[in-house]
């Protein structure tokens, strides 16, 4: 039972979350959500009321903050200085706010560095983002980018959050553009990373691929 970490990238509404948890329950591993590290960042920043647009205001609430983070599949969480924010931080507000604190360099330095800490720490572990296979664990066992076509992130999207489905992938296009643009390790897909687009596929269909690509590599 020796380390294991797969990275799985990707846009939002791939399936990625639910996915990584799975195959982490399936593993017996961990699982670190790190786009909830973003998101709890971006939650400590409209706290705060300093104005997203400003990097270096960002960069000074990220800093001065204390972030948790669970990595037991069974039960995640997120806490910013104690408070627990699983709640807030999948609202309306932080979803539109999170792409713009995500492109803050000085954000991403401090928030890659905690994950590799967690990682390494972990040792068996399933991480999901956006630069996971790309920057965060380039060494990674397995590498995996799932996608879906714009429609169907949006609609799976929709049915979670019991919203429109054109403002959905309206919105969803949005930070998909500002991921994949920004100048500091934008959305791109590794190139050892395995493609698996999960348009027509089921959960269950995806985690037992994912099992088979471990099988054949670990
Ligand atoms: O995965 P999720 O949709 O929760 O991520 C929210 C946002 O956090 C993304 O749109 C992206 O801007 C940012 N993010 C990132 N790098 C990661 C994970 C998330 O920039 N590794």
């Amino acid at each position: 039972n020796g380390r294991c970490v797969v990275a799985v990238d990707g846009p939002s509404g791939s399936g990625k979350s639910t996915v990584s948890r799975r195959l982490a329950t399936a593993l017996g591993a961990r699982y670190l959500d790190t786009g909830a590290m973003y998101r709890a960042v971006t939650w400590a920043v409209l706290q705060s009321g300093v104005a997203v647009a400003d990097a270096e205001a960002v960069a000074k609430v990220a800093s001065s903050v204390s972030l948790e983070i669970g990595t037991d599949p069974a039960a995640p969480f997120v806490r910013v200085d104690g408070v627990a924010v699983d709640g807030p931080i999948r609202g309306a507000e932080v979803t539109a706010a999170v792409s713009a604190v995500a492109s803050v360099a000085a954000v991403r330095q401090l928030l890659v560095a905690q994950q590799r800490a967690i990682i390494a720490d972990a040792g068996r572990i399933v991480v999901e983002g956006r630069d996971i296979g790309t920057v965060v664990a380039p060494d990674a066992s397995l590498k995996v980018y799932l996608t879906a076509s714009a429609e169907a992130r949006a609609q799976r999207r929709s049915l979670e959050n019991a919203t429109d489905v054109a403002a959905t992938q309206a919105d969803l296009a949005r930070r998909d553009r500002i991921d994949s643009s920004r100048t500091v390790d934008p959305l791109t897909q590794a190139e050892d990373a395995v493609v698996l687009d999960t348009t027509a596929m089921g959960i269950d269909e995806a985690v037992a691929r994912l099992r088979e690509l471990l099988d054949a590599r670990v």
